[in-house]
């Protein structure tokens, strides 16, 4: 899982030297593709349910599973990027939310407190913790912030298979939940509204909008449990 999650960080950390105001979400997807092929690696997400792409890319008011498309990113968007690999054997899950060019204070805000959020549930990941502990911190720190979590999609376990169990909830009651152990690995993956919780799916099936129109940003992980504490596999020193 090491391996694949670092070809994960390795190929988001490049996306995001490319994403600036003119690029499109399509060019995005063919790096992702093969960035991945590149390293023998297959892109976890293409033909997954039949979603049609290797990499999702949610702009603005897109929560997440955002198709990749033609039209190019504007100076002042955000955009989520969230890729998966899957490399012998083994998954790889993580996102980023992304300023394009020059972002509102506003937004930046927003992306800084979804990314602190995700630290804040990773930080409860340890064993002889509640995997609750985890959703409350992510809770606890967006709400206190002034934004709202996304209630209808969550984060997971993930191995040999891309979701796993326990699901893993951005809300909840601390000391509630499966006891955590060293030897799991979760994709904790906090998708967090300016406004409303509120979503909903277009027709294409995937993309998820806020339902308010108002702006969202996703962060996400994979993390090991281990007796040292949490192990944040997508990261790259
Ligand atoms: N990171 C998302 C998840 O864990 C991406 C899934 S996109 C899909 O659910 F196409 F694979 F469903
Ligand atoms: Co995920």
């Amino acid at each position: 899982m090491r391996v694949s999650c670092r070809m994960v960080a390795e190929i988001l950390l490049l996306l995001k030297e490319r994403v600036q105001p003119g690029i499109t979400t399509s060019e995005l997807e063919s790096i992702a593709s093969a960035e991945a092929t590149k390293r023998k690696a297959k892109a976890a997400f293409k033909g997954y349910c039949n979603y049609p792409s290797a990499l999702c890319c949610s702009p603005n008011n897109q929560v997440v599973h955002g198709i990749p498309n033609a039209l190019p990113l504007r100076d002042g968007d955000i955009v989520s990027l969230d890729f998966g690999i899957l490399y012998d054997d083994f998954y790889g899950d993580a996102a980023v939310t992304l300023p394009v060019g020059v972002v509102t204070p506003s937004l930046k805000s927003l992306l800084d407190a979804t990314e602190m959020s995700l630290y804040a549930g990773i930080e409860k990941a340890v064993p002889g913790g509640r995997l609750f502990d985890v959703s409350y911190a992510i809770q606890n720190f967006v709400e206190k912030c002034g934004y709202s979590v996304v209630k209808d999609f969550v984060g997971h376990g993930i191995g040999r298979s891309l979701h796993e169990d326990p699901q893993i909830p951005n809300f909840g009651c601390a000391g509630k939940g499966v006891k955590l152990k060293p030897g799991m690995v979760l994709a904790i993956e906090p998708m967090i509204n300016e406004k409303s919780h509120e979503v909903l799916v277009l027709e294409d099936g995937w993309t998820v909008v806020t339902k308010d129109g108002g702006m969202s940003a996703h962060f996400e992980h994979t993390v090991a449990i281990t007796d040292k504490g949490p192990d944040i596999l997508t990261r790259v020193d």
